[in-house]
């Protein structure tokens, strides 16, 4: 571990809009009376009717239910857009920068009401309505924002899937969520190359499991000639074009649903996680502003893709909520070279600057040169989140993109958890390389022993969360039940994050990583159990197990063991088959680094694979195996590590 601390300088504490003595206050108020405390803080948004109760949550098993500000009402689209009109109409909303650098747009607030007015207004003559479905398969372009944004407006739900997603993956979800509406768009572009979307939507609306859908909206983006279906299929542009640009945001309540966002676990098929619209817009919003000590006037860029929850909170909803100049960026840091995001940022003159572990390992990888490129003096603070910083990258990142007066914050957080819950507070919280540091305001995280004891003090345990706070998630979409038996039951009484974490003498987190079988890449997080089933679905294959192994860039790495049926061949070109294979089931993000031809798994005598034997092997600590006489066949080790592929 990195001793490094880094005292927060004076002028940063200064400019903030919390210091020390300040979070001290806030987070002994909000955790002595979470009731006044987020009664308070609830008003920070515009309500139709104003709440009168804030809180009300059962953690019980056998009647588990979460609600916040339940008898309010608003809508999530006008407290984004329609509420900064007269302050800041004019005022660029969203910075749209393409995979071309030469293609940049600023989009006001005006601008960006009427593009969601009359969007809204479109959707609402396809007959969709207040509670359905949408899903959204978009690039980073700003229709992926409009889109959102006017589901937001007639109290659709959306639920969106990132664009690396196949087929098979956007057919799952789109059938689990029942949706009416799919949105995508001719291709994406990634790094001067296009991304086929329509023609992955094509092929997901084909699966037999997919009913639902009764549009499929297609925006104009590469111009690229794509297959047209008459009786279903219909141009974005036009239908904007033809819609009026008037459309009264729909009254929905507090706890009326926002988005489904589907996310891996450690069993089983994704999870559509449910967010609903008031409690997550209040956590959004103010999280937003108090961890990126969002002043008016910045520019704020958030890397990620609104296909994962970092791009909900962080790149539409937080930010646009605040009134704040959000940049969306469509393409990639490696393109059209290593200097990208740096030359983004002294484009567009960038304040605050929020990214991911996997890529500043990569940019660091090709040289400090890249950085030195850019004049980066605009920028203020640094972020990051998806995986725990290893220290070397937060120096890194420190010196060389911070100059060494940029505070970074280290946001942990989940899809689930809707907003950022231990982190830095820029202005209030000295640093040390490699922790995201202490809870949010109203946040009582605690570390748990096996039998659920809570541990006191430095220590390390399971990362639980003991109260609910306004920005969690509160169902599984349309399986309540899967809600309780993964957050609330291995654990009595509170939310269990599924990561392990250790907490210093100065009650700081360390974020350990998962303590379940879920794996982290670049900051996605995958199923190991969704890999074996891609796998095992190959006609060739007999049972396979997966595990993560520790990779350079992406922090975690796919290793499949994979026994294939008696009469099947290994092979370099099948191996090459089943690469491809899961990357059309699942999509580029699941493809495994390694295979290793396993004639045997390591299993208890009831069948159970061992997988911390698996996880050794791949990381190349075969010399810890621990005990492996509970073992059906201790032999199979042997041949194992023989055959390991990670030398
Ligand atoms: C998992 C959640 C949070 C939005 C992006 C990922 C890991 C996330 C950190 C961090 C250490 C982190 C955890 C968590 N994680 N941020 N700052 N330090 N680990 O959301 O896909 O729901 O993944 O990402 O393991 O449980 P997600």
């Amino acid at each position: 571990m990195s001793a490094n601390v880094y005292p927060v300088s004076e002028e940063t504490a200064k400019g903030a809009l919390i210091d020390k003595a300040k979070y001290d206050a806030m987070y002994k108020q909000s955790v002595e009376d979470p009731e006044g405390f987020w009664g308070e803080h609830g008003k920070r948004i515009d309500w139709i009717k104003p709440f009168t109760k804030v809180k009300n949550v059962s953690y019980d098993p056998h009647n588990l239910y979460i609600k916040w500000y339940e008898d309010g009402t608003l809508n999530v689209s006008a407290n984004c857009l329609d509420r900064h009109l007269a302050t800041r109409g004019d005022q660029t909303a969203i910075i749209f920068e393409g995979d071309d650098p030469s293609v940049s747009e600023h989009i006001t607030y005006k601008d960006l009401h009427e593009r969601v007015s009359r969007f809204a207004n479109a959707l609402k003559t396809m007959g969709v309505n207040k509670g359905d479905r949408v899903v959204i398969y978009l690039p980073m372009i700003p229709a992926a924002a409009v889109s959102m944004l006017a589901c937001a407006r007639i109290g659709a739900i959306h639920s969106i899937v990132f664009g690396g997603f196949s087929p098979e993956a956007l057919a799952g979800r789109i059938e689990d969520c029942g949706a009416k509406v799919v949105i995508t768009a001719d291709e994406g572009l990634r790094g001067g190359r296009g991304v086929a979307l329509k023609r992955n939507a094509d092929e997901a609306l084909s699966h037999p499991g997919v009913k639902s859908v009764e549009k499929l909206v297609v925006v104009k983006h590469t111009g690229k000639d794509i297959p047209w279906n008459d009786a279903r299929d219909v141009w974005y542009q036009d239908i904007c074009d033809a819609a009026s640009p008037d459309c009264p945001p729909t009254e929905v309540n507090a706890e009326d649903p926002l988005f489904v966002l589907y996310t891996s676990g450690s069993t089983g098929k994704p999870k559509g996680v449910l967010h609903t619209s008031g409690g997550y817009l209040v956590y959004a919003s103010m999280t937003h502003q108090y961890v990126f000590d969002y002043h008016d006037g910045d520019v704020y860029w958030c890397t990620a893709d609104v296909g994962w929850v970092t791009g909900h909170s962080y790149i539409v909803y937080g930010p646009l909520a605040n009134g704040a100049t959000t940049l969306m960026f469509e393409g990639v840091p490696s393109y059209p070279d290593a200097s990208r995001f740096w030359k983004v940022c002294e484009k567009h003159k960038v304040n605050i600057f929020y990214t991911a572990p996997t890529a500043i390992r990569a940019l660091m990888r090709e040289g400090a040169e890249w950085v030195e490129k850019a004049d980066l003096s605009s920028l203020r603070i640094l972020g990051s989140v998806g995986e725990p910083i290893n220290p070397e990258a937060w120096e890194w990142y420190h010196e060389h993109v911070g100059k060494r007066k940029c505070p970074i914050v280290d946001t942990w957080w989940q899809t689930e958890t809707g907003g950022i819950l231990i982190t830095p507070l820029p202005g209030a919280t000295d640093l040390k390389p490699g922790s995201a540091t202490l809870p949010f305001f109203g946040v009582e995280p605690a570390l748990l022993d096996h039998e659920g004891n809570e541990l006191e003090g430095a220590t390390e345990g399971s990362l639980v969360i003991k109260y609910s706070w306004p920005g969690q998630m509160r169902t599984v979409y349309g399986d309540h039940e899967r809600f309780i038996q993964t957050y609330f039951s291995t654990f009595a009484g509170v939310y269990t994050t599924g990561d392990g974490a250790r907490r210093d003498e100065d009650g700081y987190y360390w974020i350990t990583g998962r303590v379940d079988d879920v794996i982290n890449v670049s900051g996605h997080r995958m199923g190991t159990a969704e890999v074996e089933s891609a796998l095992v679905a190959h006609p060739k294959v007999a049972e396979a197990a997966v595990v993560g192994v520790p990779h350079d860039i992406k922090g975690q790495g796919i290793y499949a063991y994979v026994t294939l049926n008696a009469d099947e061949e290994p092979s370099d070109e099948l191996r090459g088959e089943l690469v491809k294979w899961v990357r059309k089931e699942i999509g580029p993000i699941a493809s495994p680094d390694y295979i290793q031809w396993s004639p045997g798994l390591p299993k208890t005598r009831s069948g159970k694979i061992m997988r911390r034997i698996l996880r050794k092997i791949a990381a190349n600590e075969y010399d810890q195996l621990g005990d492996t006489s509970t073992l059906a066949d201790p032999g199979v080790v042997d041949d194992l590590i023989d055959n390991r592929q990670n030398r």
